[in-house]
């Protein structure tokens, strides 16, 4: 067994990813180890005992991410089939990552890795780091060397029609070997954690924001009657990508006429005629976290009376539950209150989806609904309107830093009401 080197200072190496010259596995993005160690930190901390295993996605591609909880722990996006266990009782290595198998073909088709040693230590911040074919053994060590014998499920729980987790099953197949271990939930650390965003994390929020507000202003400036809504599409694809956004966060939904009260359309490939409102609900990702916005606009730069109508009940929805931001409201307050308003407005069945939700490394991210707001939240608000047989179908969507006093729109810099749009079009 090597000794254990728990490094402290942990360089923040930028080595980019799998492909390069190195292949050191590494936190690559503007959150450096430093930050993914002290969340690992965190857990450990609130577990305060047992183990618990949290595996990396079993494949990663350009469309299947890194595990989200995974990559929160370790800012590694490109290990796929890897695991991490967390011991805070083990009298040594309370953190092992393993990876999995080196295998010399594989370098040629996927980049090159490399062998384990201090450069993957100092790369990963962790100190102890095994390949996943000793993961049996080390697992069984570990968690014998811990007086509880507990092993803690942090992961959260599938519906009964769908499969059991990786880690559940790992847990259940590990109590039946080991005598005297339970399982223990602790399925509710990792949404809290992951649903207060630090400062670094906010950052590179902002980032993927701006993006999208870009983005969008970029699609408001170029609309024009008789363009196809894919074409529509490749100019927010272009802008996120000039602001280092290599992907979207979610399908994009560029609804046209009809297609604007289908809440999840994406096949975008309509043609735009003259006098129809667009709904764009679009979103970047950057460095695995996503924004989410959405606005609807008229093809020709003028709503029609009707068009705005609807609009500014949205607006008024939107202003009112953007108003009551801040720690202690609950989604249910604020789902009330958008209800209230669209009651008043005589378009209840026009309005058919909750307010908004967490945002971060997810669209529809994790995080505890049934709780009041804390300060580091990031929601979205995004009330909606859906008039299918009018072709009339609004929805506002902004994403909305929840402060110590209130709230920050961190998607301000984006024409909002039908007015602003309009003004925004003509110039
Ligand atoms: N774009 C998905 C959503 O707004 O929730
Ligand atoms: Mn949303
Ligand atoms: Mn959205």
């Amino acid at each position: 067994m090597p000794q254990a080197r728990l490094p402290q200072e942990t360089p923040n190496i930028k080595t980019p990813t799998p492909g390069n010259d190195q292949g050191i596995p590494t936190p690559t993005g503007d959150i450096g180890p430093e930050v993914y160690r002290a969340r690992r930190r965190k857990v450990l901390d609130e577990m305060g005992s047992g183990v618990a295993v949290v595996y990396a996605a079993d494949s990663i591609s350009t469309t299947k991410r890194q595990d989200l909880d995974f990559y929160y722990l370790t800012g590694l996006e490109y290990e796929h089939g890897a695991a991490l266990v967390l011991a805070p009782e083990h009298p040594q290595y309370q953190e092992q990552l393993f990876l999995r198998t080196l295998e010399v073909e594989d370098n040629r088709w996927h980049g090159n890795r490399p062998g384990l040693g201090r450069a993957v230590e100092l790369g990963t911040g962790i100190a102890r780091v095994m390949r996943t074919a000793h993961m049996p053994y080390a697992l069984n060590q570990t968690i014998l060397q811990t007086k509880s014998r507990e092993l803690v499920y942090l992961g959260g729980f599938a519906t009964y029609n769908a499969p059991i987790s990786k880690e559940l099953k790992l847990l259940r197949d590990l109590q039946s070997r080991i005598l005297n271990s339970s399982i223990r939930d602790a399925s509710d650390i990792l949404p809290r954690l992951r649903s207060i965003h630090d400062e670094a994390e906010i950052a590179v929020m902002q980032k993927a924001i701006d993006a999208t507000v870009e983005a969008h202003k970029a699609a408001m400036r170029a609309i024009k009657p008789g363009m196809n809504e894919a074409q529509l599409l490749a100019v927010f694809e272009e802008v996120i990508h000039k602001h280092g956004c290599r992907r979207f966060a979610y399908e994009p939904i560029i609804g046209s006429g009809p297609n604007n009260s289908v809440l999840h359309y994406t096949a975008n490939n309509r043609t735009i005629n003259a006098g129809e409102v667009v709904l764009c609900d679009v979103g970047a990702e950057y460095q695995m976290y996503a924004a989410d916005l959405t606005r609807a606009f008229p093809v020709d730069g003028t709503f029609t009376q009707r068009q705005k109508d609807v609009h500014n009940v949205v607006q008024e929805m939107w202003q009112a539950t953007v108003d009551m931001c801040k720690p202690g409201v609950t989604w249910a307050e604020l789902n009330d209150k958008s209800k209230e308003i669209v009651d008043k407005a005589g378009f209840s069945d026009q309005n058919y989806h909750s307010l908004g939700h967490f945002l971060g490394l997810d669209v529809h991210d994790a995080g505890h609904n049934h709780k009041p707001l804390e300060p580091g939240m990031i929601i979205t608000i995004e009330p909606g309107v859906y008039i299918a047989e009018e072709g009339i179908g609004v929805r506002t969507e902004d994403d909305i830093l929840i402060t110590e006093t209130g709230y920050i729109n961190m998607s301000k810099d984006l024409p909002r009401s039908a007015d602003e749009i309009e003004a925004f079009m003509a110039t």
